[in-house]
């Protein structure tokens, strides 16, 4: 089979995505997706028609209820959570702050968490900030260098009696590597700690099980997945209901209410519920509930960006003057990479020149890209695929990176 051949029909995908029309190679994925028609249509019609503040007794007020249950059901469909565990907000940053805040408040001096050097920095700093003020030890699960990987055994000896949290990486969107969070839940959870995992990066590349995970709480923000910009947090409401976090005297005591500050965008939560349902059906073959029809399409989608990106991944190797970063053996479609001599900005820029949208920086791993060494170096460039790439710009990427050179 030619890669990008298989049960994803590409080209009725690429028909849903206005964006498209630019001509520019999107392998910009991994910073934020392309937005399908549906997405758009769906926030403009929660913006045309009136949509009150809950709480009402008038349509207009019911029509926000019913957007913010929409939008956790379908959450909740994504990551095979409830939607009563889901908890909505601005974004994987701002929530994680919050639920760091929260758990905070049952730390005691002397206990101890465990932050991954692999993670996006949203999963590090709140976790750090909030132990360095309650005295509690933070310890770090580090990065094999050579393969960017973050090896499961070494929790072995960085969790104790005084583990409350491990925080850990679904999948890097850095080097892309899928770290075995199901093998970490376990010893995290034997040793009585409870398990935080980032999963913005790896949900718009597989169909993210929470209870598979073993996932205390499950990040996710879905202008990855081709949504709006929101963010959600899924747990199971029984141990929300044990968290307090600081709120408003009148918003509800209810989970998962309580954990959510202010007016939300009712029309990106509209958008969030159209992201949701875009990927549900990927697959012409998808049938069945919405967490069926996620499970047949994100399957679809899988083959068919693993297909691309293995091509591009052994071609980008294969050329002398690329250091692809990390050998991971379990990735989503996203790599990083250097050129001698030239810095990724500069990179970046001729990519740009050939029309091809690529992050040059440290892409917020700042822990993993100071632990990798690139950083003085401007970082790297970074290309991640997504649903709506092709095999020809994979081509076109290949043929690009290969006529780079230092000047
Ligand atoms: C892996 C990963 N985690 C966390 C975040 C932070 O998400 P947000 O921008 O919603 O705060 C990002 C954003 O790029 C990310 O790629």
């Amino acid at each position: 089979m030619e890669p990008g051949e298989g049960r994803l029909d590409v080209a009725r995908v690429r028909g849903l995505f206005p964006g498209l029309s630019d001509g520019f190679v999107h392998a910009d994925g991994p910073a934020g997706a392309l937005l399908p028609e549906s997405v758009v249509l769906a926030v403009a019609q929660a913006m045309r028609v009136p949509v009150a503040d809950r709480g009402g007794v008038f349509p207009s007020s019911a029509r926000a209820e019913g957007l913010v249950a929409s939008a956790r059901a379908a959450v909740a469909d994504l990551v095979g959570g409830v939607p009563a565990g889901v908890v909505l907000g601005a974004s994987m940053t701002a929530l994680t702050y919050t639920m760091a805040r929260t758990l905070a408040r049952t730390w005691r001096p002397g206990d101890e968490i465990v932050v991954s050097r692999l993670d996006h920095d949203a999963n590090i700093r709140p976790w750090v900030q909030l132990a360095e003020h309650h005295g509690v030890v933070v310890r770090w699960a580090e990065v094999d260098i050579e393969t960017g990987e973050l090896p499961a055994w070494q929790y072995e000896e960085l969790l104790t009696d005084r583990t409350r949290l491990v925080a850990l990486t679904a999948a890097s969107s850095a080097l892309g590597t899928r770290p075995d969070v199901a093998a970490i839940a376990q010893r995290a959870h034997a040793a009585g700690a409870l398990v935080y995992v980032d999963g913005v990066h790896a949900a718009a590349h597989a169909l993210l099980d929470v209870g598979a995970l073993g996932a205390d709480f499950l990040a996710v923000a879905a202008d990855k997945w081709c949504g709006p910009h929101v963010g959600a947090v899924v747990a199971d409401p029984a141990l929300l209901d044990e968290l307090h976090p600081e709120k408003l005297a009148p918003v509800p005591d209810r989970v998962p209410d309580r954990f959510e500050s202010g007016t939300p965008p009712f029309e990106l939560l509209a958008g969030v519920t159209a992201a949701v349902e875009h990927l549900a059906g990927l697959s012409d073959q998808a049938t069945g509930s919405r967490r069926e029809r996620l499970r047949t399409s994100m399957a679809a989608v899988a083959e068919y960006e693993g297909g691309l990106f293995s091509w591009l991944d052994q071609a980008m190797r294969a050329m002398r003057h690329v250091q692809v970063l990390g050998s991971a053996a379990d990735t989503t479609p996203t790599l990083s990479f250097t050129i001698a001599g030239m810095r990724p900005r500069q990179v970046a820029v001729e990519l740009a020149r050939r029309g091809i949208c690529a992050w040059d920086g440290d892409f917020y791993a700042r822990e993993l890209f100071d632990a990798l060494g690139v950083n003085e170096e401007g970082g790297a460039v970074q290309l991640g695929l997504m649903h709506y790439n092709t095999a020809d710009e994979v081509g076109y990427l290949v043929d690009s990176v290969a006529s780079l050179r230092p000047r």
